[in-house]
């Protein structure tokens, strides 16, 4: 399984206090040294965390791929073309929002996304479209033009904390799925069901499928399961260990979980 780290969360921190440490040039060469295949960033509207600066360096620097995430936006779609990453992943981006909510709507969207795939392809960046799984939205991604499909595994990773995990007594509780454990637990199933057979569709017509959003040391093995997936982007639990094991070896133990 190819593993690709998300390193925006080091920029958080440096956001906060506006300086420059941490230094997210090091955690770029401690990801690629303990076992990150690719480096994933998302260049957002808001620059919350990753700054163009950070976009040119990191791909200047990097020996392994970047995957860079962006929206639709086309001042952004422009600023990605010219920066050339290996790959480009289409998020939805609401302003408000605290992380990616829900995949890109292929559909409302289709002309939008359309057009960035098309300027994306003008400047040889494969697109991967970050969506929800269902067969609909593989068949629009193919339509449409991508090479690769990042499935949001969001519902799935929420259901699994929320059955497996103290999240339901927390303020961090999701509100929607309050509910009875048998239903939580038919629910996750449901979900990861959606997982598999948009994989195996999407891997059918021919796109290439990652997954990612809120995978981590305990639900990873769900995806290690589903042959069709080939690629893992996790960025906020490694992070989160890495605040009390170090970076290296919370990449090295989620590489652990991650190895076919
Ligand atoms: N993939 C995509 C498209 C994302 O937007 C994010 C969040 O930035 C991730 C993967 C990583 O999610 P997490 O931080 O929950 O591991």
């Amino acid at each position: 399984m190819r593993l690709g780290v998300n390193i925006d969360h080091v920029a958080v921190l440096r956001e906060a206090r506006r300086v420059n440490d941490p230094d997210i040039l090091d955690a770029l060469y401690v990801a690629c040294a303990n076992g990150a295949d690719q480096i994933t960033i998302h260049l957002r509207e808001d620059r919350r965390h990753i700054q163009d600066i950070d976009v040119k360096n990191i791909i200047l620097h990097s020996k392994v791929p970047v995957n860079l995430e962006c929206s639709i936006n086309r001042d952004i779609l422009n600023i990605v073309a010219d920066t050339a990453p290996h790959r480009a992943t289409l998020v939805p981006e609401k302003r408000q929002e605290v992380t990616t909510e829900g995949g890109l709507d292929v559909f409302t969207s289709e002309e939008e996304v359309r057009y960035a795939i098309e300027l994306l392809h003008d400047s040889i960046i494969p697109v991967s479209l970050f969506v929800d799984p269902s067969i609909k939205t593989m068949e629009k991604s193919k339509e449409l033009g991508a090479e690769m499909v990042e499935l949001h595994t969001g519902t799935f990773a929420n259901l699994f904390a929320m059955l497996n995990s103290n999240l339901p007594h927390t303020k961090h509780s999701v509100k929607e799925y309050e509910l009875p454990r048998y239903e939580l637990s038919d629910r996750l199933e449901a979900s990861l069901e959606a997982i598999k057979v948009s994989a195996v569709h999407a891997h059918s017509i021919g796109l290439e499928v990652a997954a990612g959003h809120g995978l981590n040391y305990h639900n990873v093995h769900e995806m290690m399961k589903i042959q069709e997936i080939v690629e893992l982007n996790i960025g906020q639990s490694i992070i989160a260990k890495s605040v009390f094991s170090g970076l290296a070896e919370a990449v090295k133990e989620m590489r652990s979980l991650t190895i076919r």
